[in-house]
């Protein structure tokens, strides 16, 4: 194999000088504890029923064995080494404030979805971990109330997809890195040193199973798209689902496309699908950083002050000029 960077040598490296050694520290955990959810989804049913049900969660959802697993490994992670102050999870209803007596001196919060797709683990199909580095204020103990912080504020993003390879797309806020992980040595090395976005795509990612629920413009949108060449955009689209965001969003990082899940009428008393915090800002802020647009389909997903740690947004997101598109059809109504 190629010798290729390592993640450690990428956090040594001067494209990192700006970052602090407390943000390396916390990521270089979070990734570690990725590793670990990395051997156990490969060894799928071996490792036991990774599917059962296992119970349900604030959001009232099923959680599947693997999201309360992962969950677990993510905390103890942070437990260990007191690089975070508190943590947020889909996982749990309020915050978990780290008792490793070093957490209180972290400048960070860690808000994760522990394991994205879970839908897809009895498949055999894609699932990853989604996790977003907030910035923690001075003095705060990380209760939820303090942790309702802008995605625009975040240091860092990332996702881990636990694919044929696993992967680690990572910003700090200079661009977006690629690592593939040698799971023989446990090491992530770099496979892209920058992830650019196309700008343009003919390519999008929605459940069309909820067409009648959409609001009219996403309608006529992907109505137009599947016009193709005969319709209003005068070319053909293709279209493509995992039903994993991270799994979505990473074909769309890696050849562009859109993803998209908008509001709709089973979502609109929750406010969307896909949740702000652990989901939509740290996806957003990759996207962005990648040379993309992410949107609500009005406005900047990092922008959207949360009102409440499991806060769901609709997600417009992917390639500029195509969202700069769906965002023109939400504008004429
Ligand atoms: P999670 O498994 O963390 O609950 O997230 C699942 C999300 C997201 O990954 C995916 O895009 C979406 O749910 C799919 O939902 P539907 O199957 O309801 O369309
Ligand atoms: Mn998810
Ligand atoms: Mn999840």
């Amino acid at each position: 194999m190629q010798e290729h960077q390592s993640l450690e040598d990428f956090l040594s490296s001067p494209r990192c000088a700006d970052a602090p050694e407390a943000l390396k520290a916390l990521i270089r955990d979070t990734v570690n504890a990725c590793i670990e959810i990395a051997s156990l989804t490969r060894n799928g049913s071996l490792a036991g029923n990774l599917a059962a049900s296992w119970g349900i969660n604030v959001q009232d959802e099923t959680q599947k064995a693997l999201d309360v697993i992962s969950n677990d490994i993510l905390i103890n992670a942070m437990e260990k080494h007191g690089h975070a102050r508190a943590l947020a999870s889909e996982e749990m209803d309020d915050t978990h404030i780290v008792a490793n007596p070093k957490a209180a001196e972290s400048p960070y919060f860690l808000a994760f979805d522990p394991l994205d797709g879970s839908s897809n683990i009895d498949i055999n199909g894609l699932v990853g971990t989604i996790f977003s580095v907030l910035p923690a204020p001075d003095g705060a103990k990380g209760t939820s109330g303090e942790m309702l912080i802008a995605g625009r504020e975040q240091a860092a993003a990332g996702y881990v997809l636990y694919g044929p390879s696993t992967v680690l797309i990572l910003t700090l806020g200079n661009g977006v890195v690629e690592f593939t992980l040698d799971a023989a040595k446990s090491v992530f090395r770099m496979t892209k040193h920058s992830v650019d976005l196309p700008v343009g795509t003919s390519e999008f990612s929605i459940n069309a199973s909820n067409r009648r629920y959409w609001e009219a413009p996403m309608q006529r949108y992907i109505d137009d798209c599947l016009a193709g060449k005969e319709g209003p955009r005068k070319r053909d689209f293709n279209m493509r689902w995992v039903g994993a965001m991270v799994g979505d969003v990473h074909r769309v990082v890696s050849r562009g496309g859109v993803f998209l899940y908008p509001i709709d009428e089973k979502t609109r008393a929750k406010g969307g699908r896909l949740r702000l915090l652990y989901e939509a800002n740290p996806m957003s802020m990759i996207v962005e950083q990648a040379g993309g647009r992410a949107t609500d389909g009005h406005g900047r997903i990092l922008d959207i002050a949360p009102s409440s740690l499991h806060q769901r947004v609709p997600v417009v997101i992917g390639s500029r000029e195509e969202i700069d598109i769906i965002v023109s059809y939400h504008e004429q109504g």
